[in-house]
């Protein structure tokens, strides 16, 4: 069935109440699932068997287009490249153009392990002797993976401290280069094409600020890219090069050279697991049947909310606090691969793409803005995670606070609170007008999705399990779409127009601006004198 027909005969059905769904005594077996250490649950939600079934028979296609991408096929078409992040945990031969790509994967896996293991033992040093701080300078995809997940494994972290550096903003290099001292600092420029302008920028003040105190700021540079001519042009040693090929989309880069800060920081050992782990989920999405595979499950309910339900975004909401960057990392790799407005053959699409995606960790967002996720006109899909036991096993009190809050939200949810309800408890305060005046604030009309991903504690191996779910999620909803998920044209123009008004900010000719431009820069440059 083509995609779009088939959303609009799911548009068209009834929606029974999730509360009435969740009385069949079988819908747990369809919409609860286990892949290796998780458990996933979407039982909250109003997407019942039969239109599962519909979603599922949509995806008919999946396992081919699945296949195509394991094996190197050039699937990311307005690129003309393959999609082989998973080759980097990956242990089987990949035919990209007639050879296999494992054994590069392998040397230069070889290579970090070496590099990072001469790192956290004080083989290698900076001129004032052991490396105390890594800055990985980089943005989007080469920041946001190994920032998230450095974070995320704080309790594995054993190497020595890793700060990131991203944004253009000099902010952000002043205030992590004040706690530095230079000569104990390796700096590591993650630059996929090594043109990003944030990233230069950043990389250049780093060195110049090195070169105020050490002789050879360029021996305590590293570098992460697939461009080993420019890495040399700016001066970084091949011996601290680290490439990886263009069949690795930026946001999916973490697995790789783009991990380097992530494996000083924990460790080979642990950076292996988190590659394990990824690496178990991808042999479940390969092998699972579609109705039990937890990212085509995690896929389907997305389309049913966004596509089916219309319903605009969804947040991701980890009850664990080390995860608080998860949410930043969701935002690029689901809305730069699917926020598109073409299919594969460059025809518009009939209705949306992917939803604005946001989230912060429980309990806090329970405190700021689940006020509107509770009684705001429009729901919003809630995806909900969480660990059985913390890392803290002195503060296990706090962690079972967090269970049940996060349990307690999805109930809450669910279930909303009726007139009478609300009615009952103020009634001792209020009465006649006034009391269905106080109550009618006090409902909760309930009813409202939410998922659950469950794991038994937030270890290198689960990390990777998480982050490699949400890629399949993303390539299968990508997939049903016909869209491609592994380009981002859109973000072009902006870097366009910024080198066109970088001469304006300096007091060039403005006159070709639109006049809101003009007036905007007009007014910063009065005001910078
Ligand atoms: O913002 C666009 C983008 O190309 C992202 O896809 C990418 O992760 C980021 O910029 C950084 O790019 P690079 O690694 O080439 O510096």
């Amino acid at each position: 069935m083509n995609f779009w027909t088939g959303i609009e005969t799911l548009r068209g059905q009834p929606k029974q109440r999730i509360a009435d769904l969740l009385k069949d005594d079988n819908r747990n077996c369809r919409m609860q699932v286990s892949a290796g250490a998780f458990m996933f649950d979407m039982s909250k939600t109003t997407l019942a068997v039969d239109a599962l079934d519909t979603l599922l028979g949509m995806a008919s296609d999946l396992p081919a287009r699945r296949d195509a991408m394991f094996a190197g096929e050039r699937i990311n078409q307005t690129e003309d490249r393959a999609v082989l992040h998973t080759a980097l945990r990956g242990q089987d031969a990949v035919m990209v153009d007639g050879s296999d790509v494992m054994p590069g994967v392998q040397a230069t896996l070889k290579r970090m392990r070496a590099f990072a293991g001469d790192v956290r033992d004080g083989t290698f040093q900076g001129q004032g002797g052991r490396i105390t701080d890594v800055v990985n300078i980089g943005i989007g995809g080469s920041d946001l993976g190994p920032a998230m997940a450095t974070l995320a494994l704080a309790p594995f972290h054993d190497g020595p401290r890793c700060h990131f550096v991203s944004n253009v903003d000099g902010a952000d290099w002043a205030d992590t280069a004040r706690h530095l001292d230079p000569a104990t600092t390796l700096v590591i420029v993650a630059s996929k094409t090594f043109t990003t302008i944030e990233t230069l920028t950043n990389a250049r003040t780093a060195r110049d600020w090195m070169a105020e105190t050490i002789s050879d700021p360029a021996a305590q540079f590293a570098a992460l890219s697939t461009a080993e001519d420019k890495t040399t042009a700016f001066g970084i040693d091949p011996s601290r090069v680290f490439g990886f090929e263009d069949w690795v989309g930026g946001r999916y880069s973490v697995w790789g050279p783009i991990g380097l800060s992530l494996m000083i920081a924990i460790g080979p050992g642990n950076f292996d697991a988190f590659l394990k782990g990824a690496r178990e989920m991808d042999a479940h999405f390969r092998t699972a049947p579609l109705a039990e595979n937890m990212p085509v499950l995690l896929a389907l309910q997305g389309i049913w909310h966004h596509q089916v339900c219309g319903y605009p975004t969804r947040a991701v909401l980890p009850y664990d606090n080390r995860l608080s960057r998860l949410p930043a990392y969701l935002q690029q790799l689901e809305m730069e691969s699917n926020g598109k407005g073409v299919t594969m053959a460059g025809d518009p699409l009939p209705g949306p793409a992917g939803p604005v995606v946001w989230g912060e960790p429980g309990t806090n967002g329970q405190h700021a803005f689940y006020q509107l996720i509770h009684q705001g006109i429009t729901p919003v899909p809630c995806e909900f995670m969480i660990a059985a036991m913390g890392s803290e096993p002195a503060l296990d009190h706090h962690h079972r606070l967090l269970i049940a809050n996060c349990l307690a939200q999805s109930e809450a949810l669910l279930k909303g609170r009726g007139l009478d309800e609300a009615r009952a408890t103020i009634a001792d305060r209020f009465e006649g007008a006034e009391l269905e005046r106080q109550a009618a604030h006090r409902v909760f009309p309930g009813n409202r999705p939410s998922t659950t991903l469950i794991y038994p504690r937030l270890t290198p191996e689960v990390l990777g399990g998480i982050v490699a779910l949400y890629e399949h999620r993303v390539f299968v909803e990508g997939m049903m779409l016909d869209i491609n998920s592994f380009d981002q044209w859109g973000v072009e123009l902006g870097k366009e127009l910024a080198t066109s008004l970088g001469p304006l900010v300096e007091g060039g000719d403005a006159s070709a601006k639109d006049a809101s431009t003009r007036t905007l820069l007009a007014k910063l440059q009065a005001w910078r004198g």
